[in-house]
């Protein structure tokens, strides 16, 4: 990159850091509440695909922060809440609101993208993860 684009890439990163943080950090809880889930889960299937969800969500965490270059911690209240959830919904619904939870995520990126190419393949991804949630319905 020459000097120009770097500055207007850090003009970019300086005008969304506050949507980019919200991004990672979301992306940082996602990966605790998958790994608990996984644990709550009875099918055996069904553990190791939202261990793969964890995962991404954690490959997710790192592109954000290639652009804010903060390092955040995960926010436990949702893996903590997760096998509450579980119980007290049930699976289906707590399965369509995670699900709903990815395609909202999608959505949200989707206006990032021009400034922020990377986060095609995190808005494809979560799209896949819903659909992939929702498939376990
Ligand atoms: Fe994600
Ligand atoms: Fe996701």
């Amino acid at each position: 990159m020459t000097q120009e684009q770097f500055k207007a890439h850090d003009t970019k990163v300086a005008s969304h850091r506050k949507e980019l943080l919200l991004s990672q950090q979301g992306e940082l809880n996602a990966v605790l509440m998958y790994q608990r889930l996984a644990k709550v889960v009875k099918a055996e299937r069904e553990r190791e695909a939202f261990l793969q969800l964890a995962r991404e969500e954690g490959r997710h965490a790192s592109v954000f922060h290639a652009y804010t270059k903060q390092a955040l911690k995960p926010k436990k209240t949702m893996a903590i809440i997760i096998p509450l959830l579980y119980r007290i919904l049930g699976k289906k619904r707590l399965y369509k609101l995670i699900a709903k939870g990815e395609y909202k995520a999608a959505a949200q990126y989707e206006h990032l993208i021009t400034d922020f190419p990377e986060l095609e393949s995190v808005k494809n991804d979560e799209k896949r993860h819903g659909d992939i949630v929702s498939a376990y319905l």
